[in-house]
């Protein structure tokens, strides 16, 4: 149970090439099965709102100054919380996100350096409910792995987007800062060393054993 609602909120994040997407669909219907009375709600960010995946195009696509990205994630994420994530947690729902405010900080902060005090307000502002609590996930996967092998799975498979072109130095960054978040909320957190492979990683998610 989440501490603030009856749902319970799941977020995936790691670096571009960390290999979390490939596991959200199956991991959803896996607590689909689990859980048959609770609905499951697969989502993602930026995005999940109609107004969030018009904001997403942008922020994938358009260069911008570093603040107003970090505002543009943030108000997408006001709007999915608004929208999407508070109101399925009300109602006891299973929500998965790919991607939450740990990426902003990573990503933003870690690796194109925002100020993390800065970060901190934002995400005070946007995850504060209305008696004072901090919205967070009650889970977070962490696809954690070396850039460079990242970078070499990446390759292979897509055409890059805005951040997908970054240099090997700007995803370590964004990956120290995902291991500062992890090791600052470790009850929060879930490590998976994503250098393992697909069937590895899957009999790990498999096994773990999650108390809504
Ligand atoms: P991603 O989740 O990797 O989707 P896909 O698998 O379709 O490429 O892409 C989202 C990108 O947005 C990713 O590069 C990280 C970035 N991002 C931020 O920079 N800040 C944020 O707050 C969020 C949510 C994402």
């Amino acid at each position: 149970m989440n501490t603030l609602f009856p749902g319970y909120f799941i977020s995936f994040e790691g670096i571009d090439g960390a290999g979390k997407s490939t596991h959200i669909d199956a991991f959803s219907k896996l607590m689909q099965e689990r859980y048959s009375d609770r609905e499951v709600v697969v989502t993602r960010e930026p995005g999940g709102t109609p107004l969030g995946e018009k904001l997403r195009a942008l922020l994938l696509e358009a260069p911008m100054n570093l603040e107003t990205e970090a505002l543009l994630m943030f108000a997408a994420r006001r709007e999915h919380i608004a929208q999407v994530i508070e109101p399925a947690l009300r109602l006891g729902k299973i929500v998965i996100s790919d991607r939450f405010t740990d990426a902003s900080f990573a990503y933003q902060g870690g690796g194109r350096g925002l100020s993390l005090a800065k970060l901190d307000d934002l995400e005070r502002w946007v995850q504060e409910t209305s008696d004072g609590h901090l919205l967070q996930p009650n889970i977070t996967f962490l696809f954690d792995l070396p850039g460079e092998i990242a970078q070499a799975r990446r390759s292979k498979v897509r055409v890059p987007d805005k951040f997908e072109q970054m240099d090997l130095g700007f995803f370590e960054k964004v990956r120290q800062e995902y291991l500062r978040r992890a090791k600052a909320d470790p009850s929060r957190f879930y490590l998976v060393d994503a250098t393992q492979t697909p069937e590895q990683i899957w009999s790990e998610l498999q096994a773990l054993k999650i108390k809504l």
